[in-house]
């Protein structure tokens, strides 16, 4: 399963599957603010990424990261070169900054990814799960986000969202489709 959209030259590309078997410049953890690790990604870039990740982010990054924010780390064991560790936010009710907060967060990984010459990078659907953002709010806002950053820079080439159950990519799909679609 893949679908892309190419915007200003450089492809937004949704795939079914798992954030740690991609084979891109960077990834992106949904971390929480304690950068303390957890379930879901961060469980999982944790585990097979090795110790080393935590070993940096807590030597480099010691007060953790504000929600809507975002640091970057090497990969260790993975074969990114990085991972840039974003902090979405916990859904509430979606009138207390939430989607500001998610925007923000895509953002910042974004900016970190161009100022540390990634060409591509991969984000999970940050605040879906553990998080409770509602996926078709997320999916708008992920895709919105990207699909502006693109237009307004030459880099990164490629920016992929990698969705963990067909429900999720479909939900990500619409997103990309209503952008496409005039
Ligand atoms: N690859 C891709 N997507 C995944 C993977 C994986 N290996 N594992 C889970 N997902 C999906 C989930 O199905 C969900 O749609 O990623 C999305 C984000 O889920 P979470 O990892 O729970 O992230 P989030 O909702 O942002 O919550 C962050 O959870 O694990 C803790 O430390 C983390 O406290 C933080 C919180």
């Amino acid at each position: 399963m893949s679908e892309r959209y190419v915007v200003n030259g450089q492809t937004i590309e949704l795939v079914l599957g798992d954030i740690t078997d991609q084979d891109v410049d960077a990834i992106v953890n949904a971390a929480n603010s304690h950068l303390a690790g957890g379930a879901g990604v961060d469980g999982a870039i944790h585990r097979r990424g090795g110790p080393s990740i935590m070993a940096e982010t807590r030597r480099k990054y010691p007060d953790g990261c504000p929600t809507g924010s975002a640091v970057i780390s090497t990969a260790g064991e993975l074969s990114a070169r990085f991972v840039i560790h974003a902090v979405g936010p916990i859904w509430n009710d979606g009138n207390s900054g939430e989607p500001a907060l998610l925007a923000s967060a895509h953002q910042c990984c974004l900016e970190l990814a161009v100022k540390s010459g990634c060409r591509s990078i991969a984000f999970p659907a940050i605040s879906t799960g553990v998080y409770r953002y509602p996926v078709d709010k997320a999916a708008a806002i992920a895709i919105g986000t990207s699909a502006q950053f693109l237009r307004e820079h030459s880099t990164p080439n490629i920016i992929r969202f990698v969705l963990f159950s067909p429900n999720a990519y479909e939900t990500f799909a619409t997103a990309l489709r209503s952008i496409t679609t005039p």
